[in-house]
């Protein structure tokens, strides 16, 4: 088993591809870890044993190093998850969204290291104390779900002073500048979700694609409004980034509301919405980076972006004059 800091420490490009239900399945994190990064698939709570088999083994077969990220509180439920993540032998665990402790000798056992998604202070205290390698600070700014409360920097800066094991950041790094930021702050890695999913190799439609290209860095919305219309059984102080529609315009914060109003009709009509690519009721997942993102890239043209941040750390040296 490697240790998370040596895993960091070979990467030509200190970036981890975040695990992204829906996106990134086994050819975006083998395209990540190809270009230099390193690419993790998404397990979701509606996944089934076989789509994980078939996402983490087309990585495994590219022969590079890779990882995956669970959700532990929807792992009760279909356990069998954990496992068909775990055989073909992922570098990397992330155990985000609920409790680690129950996975941890598992993906141990597996020869993984493991990290964990935190949105606050006490999040990242409780995850050091359940004995995970390395955080992942991830700021309200991100994409997709996570804590809706502190955004990225102040984070960042807080955690960075609680822990010397490595400090991964997403939410919000899209650019050469963000990573030398981070990286400048003391931050091992970032953590890179909205991006890849725009991405060639995102399991993502194009209309999806498309959405996210075609958004500003103000037209997302923290909510779980989704969740409630679709009846997913998120713990309740997780809600998710999207793309602002017509569906968030109406309900994101009109959440109890929603509680109320839910019928099996919207379940189903959401349901198909996403099965229809109909964007103004479905969610597209996304942070507010999607206005960092403006054109159709390849997983390794988005690396390529993010390749000049050594320009922008070199810049910052003009500090160090006494
Ligand atoms: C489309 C999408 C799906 C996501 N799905 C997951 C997931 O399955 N598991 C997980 O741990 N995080 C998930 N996330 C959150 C990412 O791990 C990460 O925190 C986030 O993308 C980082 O912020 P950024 O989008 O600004 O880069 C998802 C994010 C997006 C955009």
């Amino acid at each position: 088993m490697s240790t998370l800091e040596a895993i960091l420490a070979d990467l030509a490009i200190p970036v981890v591809g975040a695990p992204m239900a829906g996106a990134a399945g086994g050819r975006l994190a083998a395209a990540i870890s190809a270009g230099g990064g390193l690419g993790l698939v998404g397990v979701g709570n509606v996944a089934t044993v076989d789509q994980v088999r078939a996402e983490v083994g087309l990585v495994a077969e590219s022969g590079e190093r890779f990882g995956v990220g669970l959700m532990c509180w929807s792992l009760p439920a279909n356990p069998a998850l954990l496992d068909a993540a775990l055989e073909s032998g992922p570098a990397v665990v992330s155990l985000s969204f609920g409790d680690p402790r129950p996975y941890l000798p598992a993906a141990r056992a597996a020869g993984a290291v493991v990290v964990a998604q935190v949105g606050t202070r006490t999040e990242a205290l409780e995850a050091l104390d359940a004995g995970v390698d390395g955080l992942v600070v991830r700021g309200s700014e991100g994409g997709g779900h996570g804590r809706g409360v502190v955004s990225t920097l102040p984070l960042l800066q807080q955690v960075l002073d609680l822990t010397d094991r490595p400090v991964l950041v997403g939410g919000g790094v899209a650019t050469a500048r963000g990573l030398a930021a981070v990286l400048a702050a003391g931050a091992s890695a970032a953590w890179v979700g909205t991006p890849f999913a725009a991405s060639a190799e995102s399991l993502f439609r194009p209309e999806l694609k498309a959405a996210v290209i075609g958004a500003d860095t103000d037209q997302t919305v923290y909510t779980r409004a989704f969740d409630i219309a679709q009846r997913f059984d998120w713990p309740t102080i997780y809600g998710g980034r999207a793309l602002v529609n017509g569906f968030t315009e109406q309900w994101a914060h009109r959440t109890e509301a929603l509680e109320e109003a839910v019928t099996d009709e919207l379940t189903a009509t959401m349901k198909q919405a996403r099965v229809d690519a109909d964007l103004s009721l479905a969610p597209v997942y996304a942070g507010e980076s999607a206005g960092l993102v403006d054109r159709p890239r390849t997983a390794a043209e988005v690396l390529d972006g993010f390749a000049s941040f050594r320009e922008y750390l070199r810049a910052a040296q003009r500090w160090l004059v006494d």
